[in-house]
């Protein structure tokens, strides 16, 4: 029988309680630890009280307890150089290496690789000058997009329909330094106008695996509109990539994003999430993360059949060649329930009811994103709280079952999207509406 290992799994969010639970299904799991973990992960793993950022306090901890496999939730340890830290320490550890991270870490980074390779994405200028920015800013036409170069916790993206939005954004990041050194450099790009959709895949430095596709919903409020979140609801899959969108994406965008990183000499371990726009002219990257989406992991985990543990271990060690991913045909969606006021000013603290009968075990979960105990009591604890998700057969059921259980939910003040997955309602009008022929 192959060893059993033991896993320490780094985050505190709803997408690791996903990973923790489908981790935990995994015949070769000996014992999972969490750091630091929510209230929902310490039910099914063992917390440990260690921040993400703390690489030498997490790295003490793995080679002390003897860990097989690290697997990193989010990217401020990656882009911070966790996995050759770990690597170096002769660990085994599921993620990209500094050099790789940067796709994520820094946007000139990733833009300037994407023209080198010509991976399609919107025509862009890298400036480190804000005098520079501001001249190129007075004769460019509008709607641009302005990014912070580094890590900026989702923030450091602003959409700018006139020349004063613009010089205002520049000022913030490059004057003011609201993003610290995030905003020392910045991106300047076309605005591309398109649906959006999220495409990750396994790799192992020169294979990869792509998982089925979903759909994240940015925007706070119904009908895409109000202000830029981490993600309010995801669903999976997302009708609009068909069978030949795909392979697009693969061939314009997947592929060559793992052929380049080989060549350039960081070759891409770990996931790669690729933020797509699909425009009238085809599949544009709008950005890359080095990490699992939050919180399509909610939606598109469930629908995992291959034993997720495996996987990881075959991506650290080179052989995903080997492996194929299997996906149940059933659709999931996850809806965030959030505090109001996210992703502006919130208060945490208040109790949550109704945990325990809005899950099933079988086609709905709850997991658990900024929670905290109180005592024997639940309580909030972040701007996005919970991410409650269905499996159903067609899509239209896990929208119905997802809504009775957030029904079941309640905390003061709590907030979450009631159209979450309705535009895949569209695209299957769309796509019956095409099949007989209207
Ligand atoms: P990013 O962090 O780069 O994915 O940007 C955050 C969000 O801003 C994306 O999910 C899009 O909704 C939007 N966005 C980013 N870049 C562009 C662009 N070039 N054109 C239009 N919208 C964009
Ligand atoms: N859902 C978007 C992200 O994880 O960055």
């Amino acid at each position: 029988m192959e060893k059993k290992l033991k896993v320490l799994l780094i985050g505190s969010g709803g997408r690791e309680h996903a990973l923790a639970w489908k981790l935990t299904q995994s015949p070769r799991l000996e014992k999972l630890y969490c750091a630091p973990g929510n209230v929902g992960i310490s039910e099914i793993a063992e917390c440990v009280d260690i921040k993400v950022g703390d690489i030498d306090g997490l790295l003490q901890f793995a080679k002390k307890e003897r860990i097989d496999l690290t697997v990193v939730g989010p990217e401020i340890p990656l882009v911070g150089g966790i996995v050759d830290h770990f690597e170096n320490a002769g660990l085994i550890i599921f993620g990209p290496s500094k050099a790789a991270a940067q796709l994520e870490g820094s946007k000139v980074f990733s833009k300037e690789f994407m023209l080198r390779c010509n991976i399609p994405t919107a025509t862009f200028m890298p400036f480190d000058r804000i005098e520079d920015a501001r001249a190129f800013l007075n004769h460019a036409q509008f709607p641009l997009v302005i990014k912070a170069d580094g890590l900026a916790a989702g923030k450091g993206v602003v959409l700018c329909n006139a020349l004063a939005d613009g010089l205002e954004a520049l000022d913030q990041m490059m004057k003011d330094k609201i993003f610290a050194e995030a905003g020392a450099k910045v991106v300047v790009e076309d605005y591309l106008i398109g649906e959006e959709v999220s495409i990750l895949a396994f790799c192992d430095g020169e294979n990869y695996l792509i998982l089925e596709s979903a759909q994240d919903h940015k925007r706070i409020f119904d009908d895409d509109l109000g202000p830029n979140t981490g993600g309010m609801g995801a669903y999976s899959p997302a009708p609009i990539v068909t069978e030949t969108l795909l392979r697009k994406i693969e061939a314009r965008v997947i592929e060559p994003t793992v052929r380049g990183m080989a060549r350039e000499g960081m070759p891409f371990k770990g996931i790669l999430y690729a933020g797509l726009m699909i425009t009238s002219q085809g599949p544009q990257v709008l950005e890359y993360n080095v990490r699992f989406g939050d919180p399509e992991t909610q939606a598109v985990l469930p629908r995992l059949e291959s034993d997720l543990l495996e996987v990881m271990l075959a991506s650290c060690e080179g052989r995903l060649n080997e492996i194929q991913l299997k996906w149940t045909p059933k659709s999931c969606v996850c809806v965030v329930m959030s505090s109001g006021g996210y992703p502006g000013k919130y208060e945490n603290g208040y109790e949550i009811n109704g945990l325990n009968v809005a899950a099933d075990g079988k086609n709905t979960y709850v997991f658990h994103a900024g929670t905290k105990k109180d005592g024997d009591r639940v309580v909030t604890a972040g701007g996005r709280v919970l991410g409650v998700v269905s499996l159903g057969d067609h899509i239209k059921d896990a929208i119905q079952s997802v809504y009775v259980a957030v029904e079941k939910i309640k905390f003061d003040h709590m907030f979450f999207r009631r159209d979450i997955a309705a535009k895949a309602l569209k695209k299957d009008h769309i796509k019956s509406a095409n099949a007989v022929g209207r």
